[in-house]
């Protein structure tokens, strides 16, 4: 087949983690006879130093037109003064918002080599294996107001967490079916004891969980998810949750597998390309090393393959050369290894 990719490094070890997956997907193509078309665009930090803004008109052009997107990571220390008019962040924001990609799935699988890498207990580990649907173009990351203003002299800001029925109904739905596809069971995380919010979402799902009469719903306020997921992790299957609590809890859920460098992501909408991306930062104190984990953004890689490009074989081919490269031993230095990011590429490349 024939696909175009769109490449955005981004900041930090962005650049170093994405050219790794290239390779990787280089591969691919070789073998099943594809042709990947690559084109590389600036986001982010990098977007801002070139252009004044995170995510120019010509790169979300681009991206609309891709079959896929493969992100890196955005920011960094040289923009993060609070006062500063742009962000990295609000690239990677917009080009969520741009692309429509409502649903963010990230898999959690605990491997059974990298168990000592956590700081959770053995028998915690044993037999983790969930996916956190994050809500990702709404929520408290693009509620209206937001902003700042002056009240009486003083500074005040504003933040607000909104939600329609259409956008909590159809998240909810594809969890449903993701969920159908596995255990079969769904845990929705809100705050409806405290959350109008949250009490429309768990009202929506509900709703919805009519039609979805063979999986069990079980509503999770976030607080609890939270201590669950270190409690007890392996009795979750999928999770579905609005924006930013999906953002804290998938950071938390990293500490099960050992490493943030892990996680990969795929962000998806209804038709349109999909976003790929590592849920990992851009890692300032590490880029430029050499050193970075690139099995988020390989693993990312993986999804990108499954999800926008519907090849199922591929995709489990390079997950299964990840899982078997780490079943070896082969381990970068957050793992407690001492592989640098190309050398962890060549093992992952030997096996696919
Ligand atoms: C993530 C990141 C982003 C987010 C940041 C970089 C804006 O933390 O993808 O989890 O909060 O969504
Ligand atoms: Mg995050």
């Amino acid at each position: 087949m024939e696909a175009n990719i769109v490449l955005l490094p981004g900041d930090g070890i962005g650049p170093e983690v994405v050219s790794a997956a290239v390779r990787v997907l280089e591969a691919v193509a070789r073998r099943g006879g594809h042709t990947f078309h690559f084109s590389q665009h600036l986001i982010g930090g990098c977007a801002i130093d070139a252009c004044g803004t995170a995510l120019t008109d010509e790169t979300l052009k681009a991206c609309q037109q891709a079959d896929a997107v493969l992100l890196g990571a955005v920011g960094g220390p040289k923009w993060d003064d609070p006062t500063a008019p742009v962000r990295p962040e609000q690239g990677l924001l917009a080009l969520r918002k741009g692309l429509g990609v409502f649903a963010n799935l990230r898999p959690v699988k605990v491997h059974p080599r990298l168990v000592s890498a956590s700081p959770l207990r053995p028998e915690k580990l044993a037999g983790v294996d969930l996916v956190v649907v994050r809500e990702l173009t709404g929520g408290l990351y693009f509620g209206q107001p937001k902003g700042r203003s002056l009240v009486d002299g003083k500074r005040r800001a504003v933040d607000t967490l909104e939600y329609t029925e259409g956008e909590i109904e159809r998240i909810v739905e594809l969890a449903f079916r993701l969920a159908q596809s596995r255990r079969k069971k769904l845990a929705s995380v809100d705050k409806a004891n405290v959350l109008e919010s949250s009490r429309l979402w768990r009202q929506v799902t509900v709703e919805v969980s009519q039609r979805f009469p063979d999986v069990a719903l079980e509503h999770v306020l976030v607080d609890t998810a939270a201590m669950r997921l270190v409690a007890n992790p392996a009795a979750f299957d999928v999770m579905v949750t609005e924006n930013m609590f999906g953002d804290i809890l998938t950071d938390e859920a990293a500490v099960l597998v050992g490493s943030m460098g892990l996680l990969p992501s795929a962000s998806l909408g209804s038709g349109g390309p999909g976003l790929y991306e590592p849920i990992h930062g851009s890692a300032p104190d590490i880029a430029g090393q050499g050193i970075a984990n690139p099995c988020g953004t390989i693993l990312s890689a993986a999804l990108l393959l499954r999800h926008s490009l519907g090849l199922e074989a591929e995709a489990v081919a390079v997950e299964r050369a990840v899982e078997r490269a780490l079943d070896d031993g082969a381990l970068t230095r957050d793992l407690g290894g001492s592989l640098g990011t190309e050398a962890m590429t060549e093992e992952i490349l030997r096996r696919l």
